[in-house]
């Protein structure tokens, strides 16, 4: 089981130097391979814009959503409200994107630079009822690192 106060992992890929989309995709393998309830990690990158979220860089199964309108989906949504969103059974949702029938909870956690929506991290796991506070308050810090990547 991951330390969720030990964020040296995390400095490390920060720190290496690589392109964006090269450190996210790290972060991502990091925490599917370390933590056993996340299933799928992935960025979706934002276009406040033309109001919809592109996939980015991910570790897990394909997935059909990679363009998201804002609003739609549980990443849409969280690109509206701007803030987390957790999802412990997408069963009890109306508005959701199924990825895969195996997906059981999701945390959607929005990154900012400098106060303006550029990303999500989100996170999906084959339990119900998977994500803690622990969890939350650990990719929300993993929120507020990344943001120096944008
Ligand atoms: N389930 C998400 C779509 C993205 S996938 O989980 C990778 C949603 O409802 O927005």
């Amino acid at each position: 089981m991951t330390d969720f106060n030990d964020t040296k992992w995390l400095v490390k890929i920060l720190r290496s130097g690589k392109p964006r989309d090269e450190i996210l995709l790290k972060i991502c393998q990091y925490l599917k391979t370390k933590i056993a309830h996340y299933d799928w990690v992935g960025f979706y990158i934002a276009d406040p814009e033309k109001q919809v979220l592109t996939l980015g860089p991910y570790y897990g199964a394909p997935t059909e959503h990679v363009r998201i309108p804002f609003g739609q989906g549980i990443c849409g949504r969280a690109a509206e409200t701007l803030e987390t969103i957790l999802v412990q059974d997408v069963g009890s949702e109306s508005n959701y994107l199924a990825c895969s029938l195996d997906v059981e909870s999701e945390i959607v956690i929005p990154v900012f630079k400098d106060g303006q929506f550029v990303a999500e991290l989100d996170i999906d796991s084959h339990q119900n009822n998977s994500f803690s506070n622990q969890d939350r308050c650990f990719l929300e810090k993993i929120g507020r690192e990344v943001a120096v990547l944008f």
